[in-house]
C-alpha cells in the first residue's frame, strides 16, 4: 500500500480511528477461518460519509479494501489476501429505528445479533436466523454472507429479512436499495445482490430489516439412534409427515463424545442423535412433540427424552453450540478446523450424505465430526487435523474434495450458510461453473479496479490450504512465490 494513504486516512477519520500498530495489524489478519494475512492499515469509521471517503481514497489509489464485522466468518472472508485496508464496521452499532407496528427496524451494520434480539424480545418479536455465533456476530456480516443457523427450516435465512440497504459502492457513491415496506417490486432487487456478496461489491452501512413474532412456547426432544443413517432418515420422515419443526440438530458419535468429554451434560452415548425443536402455541407444541416421538421410535430411535422446560432446552442447545470448541479437545494432537464446513443437500439425501462423509473420512485417515441443521439439509463437518503436519492437511484437503463431489452429486451446494471466500472457492467454482462469467461481469461493472475484497470467491486460484494461520506447515525457506521448496501452491 502506498505510504501516503495512511496520512490521508488520518485526515478523513482522525488519528484515533486509524491504526498501523503491529499488534492491530496482526490480529486483524485473522477471522474464524484457517487463514491469516496481515493488512497494511485498520480503520474504524463512525458513519457512512466516512466510509464513502475511505472507499474513494482506496479507489483513487487502487488500494485493496476489506470490510469486516466481528470476524466470526469461517472461510477467510475478512482475511486481506492482497493486503490493504481493513474497515472495521463495529463502531457503527446503533439501532436507529425499531417499529413493531410496521414490522421493520433500521440498524447500523455493527449491531450484534443477540443485542438486536434482546431489544426485539422485549416487545414480543425476534429475528430468528439463529447463527451459531449470535453472541458476537454483526448484522452487517450476516447480510454479507446470508448467514443463518438452526431455525432456517421454519424461519428462513438472513436474506428473507432484508428489506433494504444503504451501500457504499466501490466508487464511494452511496446508494439505497429496497424499501421500508414488506413488499416491493420496484426494479432490480439490488439488496438481494448485496446479500451474500461477501464485501466484494460494496460496504453495507445501514440495513432495513423485517422481523417476526416470537413463538409463545417451544419444546425439544432428544432422540438417540444406533446409526447415523437412521438419524438422517428420521429428519426426512419428520418433514415428510408433514411436520414443520423449528430445528433439528443432528450429531454423530464423534461430536457426542467430544461434548460429553468437555461438558457435564450426559448426552446419550450412541452412534447419532437428533435434537428436535418445535415451537408455536403451547397446545400445538404438546401435540407435535407426541408426533415427533412416534416418528423417532418408528425410525429406530433407541431412546427419547423430551422437555418443555426452558432451562433444559437451553442446556441441550448450549451442548449443541459447544460442538466446535469441544472437537478441538477430542484428541490431544488435533485441532478442529473449518474444512468442508457447511454444505447443504436436499433433505431426503441426508442419510446418504452422512454415511458417505464417514466413509470418506475413514478412507483418508482423517477424523471428521458431522453435525448440523439437518432439518433444512444443512450439515457441518469439522475436520480434526494435526496443525503442524503437512500430511494431515493434505489428507484433509483430499477428503474435502471428495465430500464436496458427493454433495454436488446429491444435488447439494458447497455452502448453505457460511459463504465462500477462500476455503470453499475451488468447490464453489465447480458448483457454479456456468454462472462464474455472470458473477465476474457484475463485479467488473461495479468494481472495475477490483479493490473490494479482491482475490476471493470466483477469483481465488489454487489450493485452499494456503495462507494458513499455522506457520509451521510451511518449510522454513518457503516464503516465495512461486515456491519450489514445498508442494503448497502459492
Ligand atoms: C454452527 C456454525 C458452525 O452451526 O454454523 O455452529
Ligand atoms: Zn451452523
Amino acid at each position: 500500500m502506498k505510504h501516503e494513504v495512511v496520512g490521508e486516512l488520518e485526515k478523513i477519520l482522525g488519528k484515533e480511528r486509524v491504526s498501523t500498530e503491529i499488534a492491530d495489524l496482526y490480529v486483524y489478519g485473522f477471522d474464524a477461518s484457517i487463514h491469516h494475512v496481515t493488512p497494511d492499515a485498520v480503520v474504524r469509521p463512525a458513519n457512512a460519509q466516512q466510509v464513502s471517503e475511505i472507499v474513494k481514497l482506496a479507489n483513487r489509489t487502487e488500494t485493496p479494501i476489506v470490510p469486516r464485522g466481528a470476524g466470526t466468518a469461517m472461510c477467510g472472508h475478512t482475511v486481506p489476501v492482497k493486503g490493504g485496508i481493513i474497515v472495521d464496521m463495529t463502531q457503527m452499532n446503533k439501532i436507529k429505528e425499531l417499529r413493531v407496528e410496521d414490522l421493520y427496524c433500521v440498524v447500523e451494520p455493527g449491531v450484534i445479533y443477540d443485542k438486536l434480539n434482546a431489544e426485539l424480545s422485549k416487545r414480543g418479536f425476534w429475528f430468528p436466523a439463529t447463527p451459531g455465533s449470535g453472541e458476537a456476530c454483526t448484522i452487517g456480516g450476516m447480510v454479507a454472507t446470508n448467514a443463518s443457523g438452526m431455525r432456517a427450516i421454519k424461519y428462513g435465512a438472513t436474506r428473507d429479512y432484508v428489506l433494504g440497504l444503504e451501500v457504499v459502492l466501490p466508487t464511494g457513491e452511496i446508494i439505497h436499495t429496497g424499501t421500508r415496506t414488506l413488499k416491493n417490486s420496484s426494479g432490480y432487487q439490488l439488496d438481494r445482490l448485496m446479500v451474500g456478496s461477501e464485501g466484494t461489491l460494496g460496504i453495507i452501512t445501514e440495513i432495513t430489516m423485517r422481523f417476526t413474532m416470537k413463538p409463545k412456547a417451544s419444546g425439544m426432544t432428544v432422540a438417540a439412534f444406533k446409526s447415523l443413517k437412521d438419524a438422517g432418515q428420521c429428519v426426512s420422515n419428520i418433514i415428510a409427515k408433514p411436520l414443520l419443526p423449528s430445528a433439528i440438530e443432528l450429531m454423530d458419535s464423534v461430536c457426542i463424545k467430544a461434548i460429553n468429554k468437555c461438558m457435564n451434560i450426559g448426552l446419550p452415548d450412541c452412534e447419532a442423535l437428533c435434537m428436535i425443536e418445535v415451537d408455536g402455541h403451547p397446545v400445538a407444541v404438546e401435540e407435535e412433540m407426541v408426533t415427533v416421538e412416534e416418528i423417532c421410535k418408528s425410525t429406530g430411535a433407541v431412546s427419547t427424552e423430551k422437555s418443555r422446560d426452558k432451562k433444559k432446552i437451553d442446556e441441550w442447545t448450549q451442548a449443541r453450540k459447544a460442538i466446535m470448541p469441544s472437537l478441538s479437545r477430542y484428541g490431544e494432537k488435533f485441532v478442529s478446523v473449518a474444512l468442508a464446513d457447511d454444505m447443504s443437500v436436499p433433505i431426503s439425501r441426508i442419510p446418504e450424505a452422512v454415511v458417505a462423509f464417514q466413509k470418506i473420512a475413514e478412507e483418508n485417515g482423517v477424523v471428521v465430526g458431522t453435525y448440523g441443521h439437518s432439518a433444512d439439509g444443512n450439515l457441518h463437518t469439522k475436520m480434526l487435523v494435526e496443525p503442524y503436519s503437512r500430511e494431515s492437511w493434505k489428507a484433509g484437503e483430499k477428503a474435502v474434495g471428495m465430500i464436496y463431489d458427493k454433495v454436488l452429486e446429491l444435488g447439494g451446494t458447497v455452502t448453505g450458510e457460511h459463504g465462500v471466500a477462500i476455503t470453499k472457492a475451488p468447490y464453489m467454482q465447480k458448483e457454479r461453473a456456468d454462472s462464474l462469467g455472470a458473477m465476474r461481469a457484475i463485479k467488473h461493472a461495479l468494481d472495475p479496479k477490483n479493490i473490494m475484497n479482491p482475490g476471493k470467491i470466483f477469483d481465488w486460484e489454487g489450493s485452499i490450504i494456503y495462507e494458513l494461520r499455522y506457520p509451521a506447515f510451511l518449510e522454513p525457506s518457503c516464503s516465495s512465490t512461486p515456491c519450489n521448496q514445498c508442494d503448497n501452491e502459492h
